[in-house]
């Protein structure tokens, strides 16, 4: 049975980690996957994380099981925090799931038990593992017109007349804030005219919230969720922890699924908790209970939100010295949409074979479409990739 097993293409980010690991050149930098590195190259655990992780060894005395769709408590934080504190909870659903991945697997597992026919919408480009996992499904997807390869920004007129098109009943998965892989993001106004043109057309939005607290802060990252989720009556947001939390190996994601009134949002609560059951039963509950400590406990949260908004600050110079870096050495700002840009990444806008270049010559490791990992910089590599960036024609 098992030699008729065909091999699968290795995911593209995730074989960067391998091809990264086994070079051995002292100066090699990775930009690869999306992980964030302080300026030492470590992932830290998170101030309140390791309060929490204390406190939690004290105070837990059972390992039991919690419920099928994870402890309640933690998808009401999590609303929380990404809809805000008077978030509709008549309307709400939500379950614990394995990470950010988990949550998107099970929105498009969902979908496929609610309409088996809905086309699912991707951005072009978008996350390498949103069609991997549609067309695992057997889902049928398209894409809509996003990214303006000229500018480097949000290709917004195209957007919206492919969005235009969109069937009734098909949904539009939409990045909420830090788009992976451009970087290049929609404005609240542009929200707004998203919203409408669901409304419009009847499709159902799919909301990828990958990177809260790492674009404009954690307040205006959630906005376009937020206008979106008070525009339209059934929406589905996939959220992970990995990033803003940092607790990424711990595997803490949420999906929450507004629904147009409570007795539909029974019954989609009651589907969540059969698609956990199905798919690995109780979800992991060590990051969700952290999570939920956190966000319940102001001293807690307060520790937190200051070290992400550390963060962010950090990569946002990054882009800034970046962008200035490559002005200073090129005499043009050209480059200049990198400061523009926010979150992780950024598509650079190069080919292929200059990335390979970029890999052969200067060990600097960056995914094949040129997004490279801004976090994965620092004060002394970001002058060695603007002159590698120049020298490889870029
Ligand atoms: C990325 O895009 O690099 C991250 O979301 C990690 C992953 O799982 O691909």
């Amino acid at each position: 049975m098992l030699a008729n097993l065909k091999p699968q293409a290795a995911d593209k980010i995730l074989a960067l980690m391998g091809q990264f690991k086994a070079d051995d050149r002292a100066g090699k930098i990775d930009l690869g996957v999306g992980v964030y590195k302080d300026a030492s190259g470590l992932t830290p655990v998170m101030r309140a994380v390791k309060s929490a992780e204390q406190l939690l060894w004290q105070a837990e005395t059972t390992k039991t099981y919690v419920a099928l769709a994870g402890d309640p408590a933690f998808g009401a934080a999590m609303a929380g925090l990404i809809l805000g504190p008077d978030y509709p909870g008549a309307r709400l659903a939500a379950a614990a799931t394995v990470g950010g991945t988990g949550a998107i697997r099970q929105a498009l597992e969902l979908i496929r038990l609610a309409n088996p026919e809905a086309t699912v919408w991707l951005s072009d480009p978008t996350w390498p593992n949103h069609p991997s996992i549609i067309s695992y499904l057997g889902m049928k997807q398209a894409t809509y017109r996003y990214f303006d390869a000229e500018t480097r920004g949000v290709a917004f007129a195209a957007m919206i007349e492919d969005l235009g098109r969109v069937a009734p009943g098909d949904v539009v998965l939409l990045h909420g804030c830090c788009h992976n892989p451009t970087g290049a993001n929609l404005t609240l106004p542009e929200w707004a005219e998203v919203a409408a043109v669901l409304e419009r057309t009847g499709a159902i939005p799919l909301i990828d919230l990958a990177y809260q607290g790492f674009g404009d802060g954690l307040e205006a990252d959630a906005a376009g969720t937020r206008l979106i989720a008070e525009a339209l009556p059934e929406v589905l947001i996939a959220a992970s922890c990995s990033k803003n939390f940092g607790i990424y190996r711990e595997r803490t994601g949420v999906l929450l699924a507004l629904a147009p009134d409570t007795g539909v949002r029974d019954l989609t609560q009651g589907t969540l908790a059969f698609l956990n059951r199905q798919n690995y039963s109780f979800p992991p509950d060590h990051g969700a209970r952290l999570v939920t400590m956190i966000l319940g406990d102001p001293a807690l949260r307060a520790e937190w939100e200051s070290e992400l908004e550390e963060v962010r600050q950090t990569m946002l110079r990054l882009r800034e010295d970046l962008a200035r870096e490559l002005r200073d050495r090129s005499g043009s700002d050209r480059f200049g949409f990198l400061a523009q840009h926010r979150g992780m990444f950024s598509r650079l806008g190069a080919t292929p074979e200059q990335v390979e270049r970029l890999r052969a010559e200067h060990g600097i490791y960056m995914v094949s479409d040129s997004r490279l990992n801004i976090a994965g910089l620092n004060a002394r590599t970001v002058p060695v990739l603007a002159q590698a960036i120049l020298d490889c024609g870029i």
